[in-house]
């Protein structure tokens, strides 16, 4: 898969790409990485890329011409073929459902918004869909940028192993329940018995109840959208009942209850 970046600030992306699992993937070629300065297609002495908005009011505007140059020189040819995403925290929400589609994609193109916005006619000439990590506000689209680079290149065929994309949390619209390595007592804490008995059946039973224990007590919002067995609906309706049992309604009080 390739990414072309269009940014003010390609000097922020180095320490990001340049460990880890994002470096590796793109030295074994699963991924290209292109970053280009939309500086560079300013056309001005000083280099100008933002300006007052029209109309007054706070802060600068993206300008128009070197954006849509900048989208022009990376793509080429294959403008009109490739996505361009805007980063902007007016954007459709980025979820795992989406970095799983992007992660379909030959090539995309993220555009980093900066100042108060981006000139409406760039957005209208070049943007075909605009992405935000959350409802907060960063400085510029950069952060935001690395943020979906990363959920989406783990996703990329050989980045990282399979079996771990499967368990992980959203992986199947639920969170993952808790891990534990060695050593098998630490502070007074033990481990739970079932994760020691080898029965990898019983342990897969235990995982799958414990994923729907915590993502029932920390995100029931996910809950009500995943796909359930008829056996995840009985274990649900016996965390219902545990919980009317102890006068607790499912907060954060599921790793230890009896503390
Ligand atoms: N730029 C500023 N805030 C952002 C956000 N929340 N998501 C994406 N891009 C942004």
């Amino acid at each position: 898969m390739r990414w072309d970046i269009l940014t003010l600030f390609p000097g922020m992306f180095a320490g990001p790409f340049g460990e880890s699992i994002i470096r590796r993937a793109v030295e074994r070629g699963l991924v290209e990485i292109a970053l280009h300065d939309i500086r560079d297609q300013a056309t001005d002495r000083h280099r100008t890329v933002d300006d007052t908005p029209y109309g007054g009011g706070a802060g600068m505007v993206l300008r128009a011409p070197p954006v849509v140059a900048a989208v022009e020189a990376a793509l080429g040819d294959d403008r009109g073929r490739v996505p361009v995403l805007l980063l902007s925290p007016a954007g459709r929400v980025f979820t795992q459902r989406v970095a799983e589609e992007l992660a379909r994609l030959p090539r995309v193109a993220l555009l980093c918004g900066h100042y108060e916005g981006l000139d409406e006619r760039a957005r209208e000439l070049v943007v075909t869909d605009e992405l935000s990590i959350g409802d907060f506000v960063l400085t510029g689209g950069e952060l935001a940028a690395m943020v979906v680079v990363d959920a989406v290149t783990r996703l990329l065929p050989g980045v990282i192993d399979a079996a771990s994309l499967a368990d992980e949390s959203h992986a199947g619209g639920l969170l993952e329940g808790p891990h534990y390595t060695r050593p098998a007592e630490f502070r007074g804490r033990g481990v739970p018995p079932i994760l020691l008995s080898g029965h990898h059946a019983n342990i897969a039973r235990w995982r799958r109840r414990e994923a729907l224990r915590r993502t029932r007590a920390r995100r029931p919002d996910l809950l009500a959208a995943a796909p359930l067995t008829d056996q995840d609906r009985r274990w649900l309706a016996e965390l219902a009942a545990e919980d009317a049992a102890h006068g607790t309604q499912s907060a954060e009080g599921e790793e230890h209850p009896e503390e």
